[in-house]
């Protein structure tokens, strides 16, 4: 199974053997294992933490130039997770997908992507001056969420684009839908480019086989994974892998030195090491109970009028080939509230918080930290909520079909560099975006930067809005103005998506 002796945790072990010698600190930070601390923030996180907050020397080893401790931690982690090469990341998987996209493309070229990507995708294209030709994921309208990207999409966006020097896929989604990405490799490997993949949401999916399987184990040749949103990290930690020879994995290396800081957090990296041993070792039974307990609250919610979790019958959607079931998305459209209002009153009045909500659905995630008191607490708050709003009157709203993508005008990067200025949007027809406007549900963009405004989105927007539905993205909270770019006439990109 494993190369290597997963009990190991080298980077931690190398900060306890700084912390046993005693060392006496002349290095950064200054705050000298908390001695120069004020007690308000030491007395609350103890002096432990703060004794293995050090910086780059030689028995800690440096993330940039791994030699010692950390180049045999991240070697642990290619080895539980299957990758050829793994990178700590202390920027969150944020980071980890900047790294990935300027590992692979640069100025001009076209990057495939799903349209509902996270913003660090944006970023990664406005980054590297790639071109993004957008795939629309499928809509669940049951519940009003973007499931995933089906292979017969990224299929016919290749066939339009063969010249694409690579395809990103976001696996699974918050939602815990994943997709076939076993197929999606095989059809992105026949135009011999790299497949992407954004695992923020993934980073147990290899230690229990009642999970989806983790990218990588099926052909993506890199992932990125949020390790603290799921497992025992600290938050801002990630991994991103490397697999196969599609991708240059030195060059890796120096994009993520570009783009990480050389101070980079030891606290978050030896967690990110004990994480790694702790689903290596002992993931198998951590994540069956998150998964027990994940269905039991499941099914005790179906059983509360007004909510519905959905379950395995979402596998008989498009775009959706496998589900986490350790993500609990609580539907309250038939309860009279929206998703927002059930978010605002399970935190203020039991202290209770999900991770997000949108106007239909609340996010619960579960992981093993949870317990079944927990569980329990979240059950009982529900069946609270239900008894004292079913049937109250307000009725669903219907979820609008979205308009085509519009005509890609100028790249991320140009949109970005742009002047903008705002104007009405009933008088934006025709004008190019400086701005993003998303609509909830079910969270797709409708219009990006750089993008042609045209009379059918605006008339969609206000549509979206009589229907008491949510757009946001621009600067003016109400999306009465929008601001669009300057001088742009001439340009043209000539997109096929
Ligand atoms: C799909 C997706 N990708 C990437 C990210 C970024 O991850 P991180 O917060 O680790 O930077 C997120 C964060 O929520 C996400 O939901």
């Amino acid at each position: 199974m494993y190369k290597l002796d997963q009990t190991q945790t080298p980077l931690f072990d190398a900060l306890m053997e700084y912390v046993n010698r005693k060392t006496i600190p002349f290095h950064v930070p200054g705050h000298k294992k908390g001695e120069g601390m004020d007690n308000k923030f030491k007395d609350f996180v103890g002096t432990n933490v703060l004794s293995i907050d050090v910086t780059v020397f030689k028995l800690v080893d440096s993330l940039h130039h791994p030699t010692g401790a950390i180049k045999k931690a991240e070697e642990l982690a290619a080895d539980a997770y299957g990758s050829d090469r793994a990178f700590f990341s202390v920027q969150g998987t944020t980071g980890a997908i900047q790294a990935m996209i300027l590992s692979v493309v640069s100025q001009g070229d076209k990057i495939i992507i799903p349209r509902n990507v996270h913003k660090s995708v944006t970023a990664g294209c406005i980054l590297s001056g790639a071109i993004p030709v957008y795939m629309q994921p499928e809509i669940d309208d049951t519940i009003g969420v973007a499931l995933g990207v089906t292979p017969e999409t990224v299929e016919a966006t290749l066939k339009k684009n063969p010249d694409a020097k690579a395809v990103l896929i976001i696996n699974p989604t918050y939602y815990g839908v994943a997709e076939d990405i076993k197929k999606i490799a095989k059809i992105v490997h026949s135009y011999d480019i790299p497949l992407i993949v954004d695992e923020a949401h993934g980073p147990h999916l290899g230690f229990n086989d009642r999970l989806p399987t983790p990218s990588i184990s099926v052909g993506a040749d890199m992932s990125a994974q949020s390790t603290h949103k799921i497992i025992g990290s600290l938050t801002q930690s990630s991994l991103l892998h490397v697999k196969g020879n599609r991708v240059d994995a030195d060059k890796v290396q120096q994009t993520m030195n570009l783009l990480q800081t050389t101070s980079p957090s030891y606290i978050l990296m030896a967690s990110l090491d004990v994480a790694r041993m702790q689903i290596a070792t002992k993931g198998k039974e951590l994540l069956d109970k998150a998964i027990d307990l994940a269905q039991y609250a499941r099914s005790e919610i179906n059983k509360i009028s007004g909510l519905y979790c959905f379950g395995e019958e979402v596998l008989s959607k498009k775009g959706a080939y496998a589900l986490d079931p350790t993500k609990m998305t609580i539907c309250c459209r038939d309860l009279g509230i929206t998703g927002y209002e059930l978010d605002q009153t399970l935190a203020d009045k039991y202290h209770i918080q999900v991770e997000l909500s949108d106007l239909y659905n609340v996010l619960a995630v579960g992981s093993f930290g949870d317990s079944k008191e927990k569980m329990d607490a979240l059950i009982n708050a529900l069946r609270e909520i239900s008894s004292e709003h079913y049937n109250a009157s307000i009725k669903p709203s219907p979820v609008l079909e979205i308009p085509e993508i519009p005509e890609q005008v100028l790249s991320p990067r140009e949109a970005f560099n742009s002047s903008k200025v705002p104007v009405a949007l009933e008088n934006s027809i025709g004008q190019v975006s400086g701005e993003i406007l998303l609509a909830y549900p079910p969270g797709i963009p409708v219009l990006c930067p750089g993008e042609r405004i045209t009379s059918e989105i605006v008339n969609y927007v206000e549509e979206m809005k009589n229907a008491g539905l949510y757009v946001q993205g621009t600067d003016d909270p109400d999306v009465n103005y929008i601001k669009v770019l300057r001088n742009t006439d001439a340009l043209s990109l000539n997109i096929t998506a």
